[in-house]
């Protein structure tokens, strides 16, 4: 679905990736690891245009970025991102503005634009933000209301740089939920995360930066099996481990994913 062939990207003299090389498949759920500075957000960038690769190209369903006004146009449609730090995102005085402004330009009827902007807003639970000035938010209301104006345009892939950092438990749920959600419905999502315990249970892939390269990609029983990656183990799996190597548990082959399932086999 969307490719990335050899990105190479630089901010003047800081290399912030080299040779990045990753396919991104239809209808999964990928998460991008990686410690502080790893390349991450950076990556991101470049799925949906705003950063342009050096050297390298992106592919999107079999087509070249070129990079021309309609070829972004075309891509942004197709990806949405929400930006780690919301004041990015948000522009518009009121909220109801700035998640109406996409669906808006995509020149949709008043009544749908209205649709989607209320379905977005309740399903992120800030209906009741909804009149309320963007400038005066808290930090976790503007990443919602960041999320929410990326979900009102219906793009095909998310890409989600660190989207439940500075959430509370309730809204993380939320939102979360907002994206399983679209992902059944045949949404791809990419979120970048510093949750492995998070990470491990949600992603169908995982894909490991360092240094600006890719370390590791594949699902997540496959990275955790695969030694050092810099990255710390799951809690979950890190006490499976821990049982079966005292001699507590017996190895079945029935790695856990879920706290739930650590929980059965302790019985
Ligand atoms: N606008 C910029 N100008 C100069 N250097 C930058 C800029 N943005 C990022 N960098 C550098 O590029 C490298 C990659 O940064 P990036 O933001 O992609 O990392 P990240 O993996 O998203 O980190 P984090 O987990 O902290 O968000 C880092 O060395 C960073 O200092
Ligand atoms: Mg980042």
């Amino acid at each position: 679905m969307i490719e990335a062939k050899g990105i190479t990207y630089k901010y003047d003299s800081v290399t912030a990736l080299s040779d990045v090389s990753i396919h991104i498949e239809r209808g999964l759920k990928y998460a991008l690891l990686g410690a502080n500075g790893a390349g991450k957000t950076t990556f991101l960038l470049h799925l949906n245009g705003i950063l342009r690769p050096l050297s390298g190209k992106i592919f999107c369903d079999g087509t070249e970025v070129t990079y021309d006004r309609k070829a972004l146009t075309t891509l942004r449609r197709h990806v949405g991102v929400v930006f780690q730090d919301p004041e990015v995102q948000l522009f518009s005085a009121t909220v109801a503005e700035d998640v109406s402004f996409g669906p808006m330009n995509l020149g949709l009827s008043f009544e749908e634009v209205k649709r989607r902007v209320d379905d977005s807003l309740n399903a992120c639970g800030i209906y009741e933000l909804k009149e309320r000035a963007t400038h005066f938010l808290s930090h976790g209301q503007k990443k919602l209301a960041a999320i929410a104006g990326v979900i009102a345009m219906e793009p095909q892939v998310i890409v989600l740089d660190e989207p439940i950092a500075g959430l509370d438990q309730r809204h993380k749920e939320m939102v979360l939920d907002i994206f399983s959600r679209l992902n059944t419905n045949g949404v791809t999502l990419i979120m970048s995360t510093h949750d492995i315990d998070l990470a491990y249970e949600w992603a169908d892939r995982m894909i490991v930066m360092k240094d600006g390269r890719v370390a590791g990609v594949g699902t997540p029983l496959e990275i955790f099996s695969k030694g050092d990656l810099s990255i710390s183990k799951p809690i979950v799996l890190e006490i499976y481990e821990r049982l079966i190597s005292r001699g507590l548990l017996r190895d079945n082959g029935n790695v856990p994913r879920f706290r739930d399932e650590l929980l059965r086999e302790l019985g």
